[in-house]
């Protein structure tokens, strides 16, 4: 049977999540099928006129927090409201016995998130962050070739969202509410790569922008030292009209690479590292460099992997799955605990400009 979902706040990602639940088209932009293993049947918005709008899409919705608590029939709250208010919702839905799953980022500091896990620990309640950029096509297919050691040991990833149109929305550009693109993009590229590497986390630099007046970051500029030795960079930016790979990734016998979310994954092998027979320099216009000689494909090949296929529902059959104890939750609470500290220590290098220890 489906398990039944009440979902907290219907604006973009609230109606994202019931479209994509439901199998109904999202903004006239994306179709989905249905999901296969729960269902929406309930709203909460604070903004009387969201529920209105819920209510016209089909849905029943309950014009208190409380009142939709109080729903017996609901088993997992879904919260995709702004983050200063992830905290006290979840807290409050996992008293009522509901399971819980808190879009990104989880909440705004170590503390609350302790508060959180508390509270799934003492109602024994599931208790998740929605980190959807897992079951992204280009992500799941670098993460592959990772694994796979396509192109050796990783040395270091870097993983770029570069935008042009500054911070979109209104509380976005506000500090009480959790805005910034930490918070919003940030946490999705920390999460992907730690994931990925490791949560071994050393140290922390971080720098922001703040290009377009608004009095949180409009960019932020992260590096990432695992004890491991792997180095990772994220950046989001807002205010940039070229734009970086979305993700490159080095290894010890290669590189691949992600332009953009439309393209295929270029990967390139080296066959033979010391092969400097034939080198011919390369040639700038007031000088040559041997060190920077282009290779042939005598000692390196080149190809392109198409994007793996993936499916939306994945996140939320994990979910399910695990309110069932048949498997362990994709995004586990010490997962979170560590993104969330270098979430904190990023905003400290940066402030401080100096880099923070682990
Ligand atoms: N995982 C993703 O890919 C992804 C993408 C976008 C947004 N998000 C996250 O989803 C959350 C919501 O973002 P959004 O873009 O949908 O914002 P939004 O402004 O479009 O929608 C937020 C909704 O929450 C409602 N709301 C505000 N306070 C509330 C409260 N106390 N109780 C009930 N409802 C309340 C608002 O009225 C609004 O309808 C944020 O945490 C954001 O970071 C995640």
């Amino acid at each position: 049977m489906k398990k039944k979902v009440g979902v907290v706040g219907y604006g973009g990602m609230g109606q994202w999540h019931v479209c994509s639940i439901a199998g109904t088209t999202y903004l006239n932009a994306i179709d989905f099928n249905e999901s296969d293993v729960c269902e929406v049947i309930a709203i909460y918005d604070i903004d009387p006129a969201k529920n209105e709008k819920a209510r016209k899409d089909g849905y029943k919705a309950y014009d208190t927090l409380e009142e939709f608590l109080s729903d017996k029939d609901i088993e997992i709250v879904v919260i995709a409201t702004p983050n200063d208010v992830h905290e006290s919702i979840a807290i409050a839905a996992m008293e009522a016995g509901k399971h819980v799953i808190c879009e990104k980022p989880v909440t705004m500091s170590c503390e609350a998130l302790e508060n959180m896990i508390a509270a799934s620990e003492k109602h024994r309640r599931r208790f998740s962050v929605h980190q959807n950029r897992r079951y992204d096509d280009y992500f799941v297919g670098m993460k592959k070739i990772s694994e796979d050691g396509t192109i050796g040991d990783i040395i270091s990833i870097e993983s770029r969202v570069h935008g042009d149109h500054g911070i979109p929305g209104d509380w976005r550009k506000t500090v009480e509410k959790g805005g910034g693109m930490l918070y919003d993009w940030g946490v999705h590229m920390i999460d992907q790569q730690l994931w990925m590497l490791g949560y071994d986390v050393e140290s922390v630099y971080a720098r922001f922008d703040y290009l377009t007046g608004a009095p949180v970051d409009d960019g932020c500029f992260i590096d990432i030292k695992l004890r491991s030795g792997k180095n990772l960079h994220v950046e989001i930016c807002t205010y940039n009209f070229i734009q970086l790979p979305l993700m490159y990734m080095r290894g010890t016998t290669g590189t691949a690479m992600v332009g953009s979310w439309q393209d295929p994954i270029h990967i390139t092998r080296c066959t033979a590292f010391a092969d400097d027979d034939n080198i011919r320099p390369a040639k700038t216009a007031n000088g040559l460099s041997k060190t920077m000689a282009p290779r042939t494909d005598r000692s390196m090949e080149s190809y392109v992997e198409l994007l793996p296929q993936v499916d939306v529902h994945n996140y939320y059959r994990n979910f399910c799955d695990a309110i069932d104890g048949k498997c362990e939750q994709l995004v586990t609470h010490d997962q979170m605990r560590v993104v969330m500290k270098v979430i904190m220590a990023a905003f400290e290098s940066a402030k401080t400009n100096t880099v923070v220890k682990f």
